[in-house]
């Protein structure tokens, strides 16, 4: 390489002296190490690359399993929230299906009675008879009957049809979109069917103006209000006198849903995990801990909000107070 290289600068013709001629030698040397050097790092720096490539198809990877991790998630504590409101909906369907049930079984005895009458009434009875029949299967009760009791079951299947109706504005499309509703509709809704579900009975107390409508994802913010009265009622299982209250209020472009409860509040300690995975106080089996997780991700991620939480204490009481906060006018982020 030395002199290929030595013939290509042309000191070759033997005309430099000496001196001259190893300092050429010496530099060109020095050029070949730099090259050989050159060369192993364009190696080096290939292998780095291609290491490089593969770190980052890793993260991709990772990246994509958390995000599936996370969409699983997300459905799982919505099978959750919803399996908490189906709990209320079986005990309302319960009351109508049951009178419903009950005048059908009365209407039944009615017809067999009336059939008796008739037979009586087509075999040549004698009018005295005939009255006497009519006395004994109480013809003229049955007939007073009759009205209310399919106007009844109407009311009860109405009923049952409303609960349906409902349930379907419920349901959350696989892929969400958002859309324009009435969050306080939303809102009295949601607190219907849990405190419904709900065996403590707390008082209800739900401050709201006409209507507030916005466009959002509602079958996220749906999810985050289960969650947020859910973790009331369960806050206030040994209180004597639960209640719950449930605040709608705007301020300036947002509009706050607050969800407050008597129970025993939250920790100043426990602040910091709150909205932490798999954080509960709740024995197995009824909480899993990620009910606010995912309420916090939704709210803040998807829906263009927030949602925090503080203690209160007035008029000698005191609880939580949850506060979800969405953009009331169409948010370019969403
Ligand atoms: N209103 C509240 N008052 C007091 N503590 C609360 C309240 N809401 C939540 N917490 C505390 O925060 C914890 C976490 O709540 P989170 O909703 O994330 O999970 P969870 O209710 O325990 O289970 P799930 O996954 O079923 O929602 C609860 O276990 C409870 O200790
Ligand atoms: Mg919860």
């Amino acid at each position: 390489m030395t002199n290929t290289l030595l013939k290509q600068v042309g000191l070759d013709q033997g005309l430099p002296s000496q001196f001259e001629e190893n300092a050429w030698v010496e530099v060109i040397q020095r050029m070949d190490d730099i090259y050989t050097d050159l060369v192993r790092y364009q190696i080096e720096l290939e292998e780095k690359n291609t290491e490089l490539e593969h770190a980052y198809a890793d993260l991709t990877q990772a990246h994509q399993d958390l995000k599936d991790a996370q969409r699983q998630l997300i459905q799982s504590e919505k099978m959750a929230s919803l399996g908490r409101l189906v709990a209320g909906v079986a005990h309302e369907l319960n009351n109508p299906i049951s009178f419903v049930f009950a005048n059908m079984h009365a209407l039944l005895s009615y017809e067999q009675r009336f059939r008796q009458y008739l037979d009586g009434v087509h075999s040549n009875f004698s009018v005295d008879k005939r009255e006497a029949l009519r006395k004994q299967l109480r013809i003229d009760r049955i007939l007073e009957d009759i009205r209310p009791l399919i106007e009844g079951s109407m009311e009860g299947a109405e009923r049952v049809s409303e609960i349906v109706k409902n349930l379907r504005q419920f349901s959350t499309p696989a892929s969400q979109k958002p859309e324009s509703f009435d969050l306080v509709v939303l809102c009295q809704r949601t607190a219907h069917w849990l405190v419904r579900s709900s065996a403590l009975e707390p008082e209800l107390t739900q401050i709201f103006p006409e209507t507030c409508v916005i466009y959002n994802y509602e079958g996220y913010v749906s999810q985050i209000l289960v969650n947020l009265i859910q973790n009331a009622l369960d806050a206030m299982e040994n209180q004597a006198k639960p209640k719950l209250t449930v605040h709608l209020l705007t301020e300036n472009e947002w509009v706050h849903v607050e969800v407050q409860d008597n129970g025993l509040g939250i920790k100043e300690a426990d602040f910091a995990k709150l909205f932490d995975p798999f954080y509960t106080t709740k024995s197995v089996g009824k909480g899993t801990g990620l009910g606010l997780y995912i309420s916090y991700g939704l709210a803040t991620e998807h829906c263009g909000g927030a949602l925090s939480a503080r203690n209160y204490y007035q008029q000698g009481e005191n609880g939580a107070i949850f506060r979800l906060s969405l953009p009331l006018k169409a948010g370019a982020n969403l």
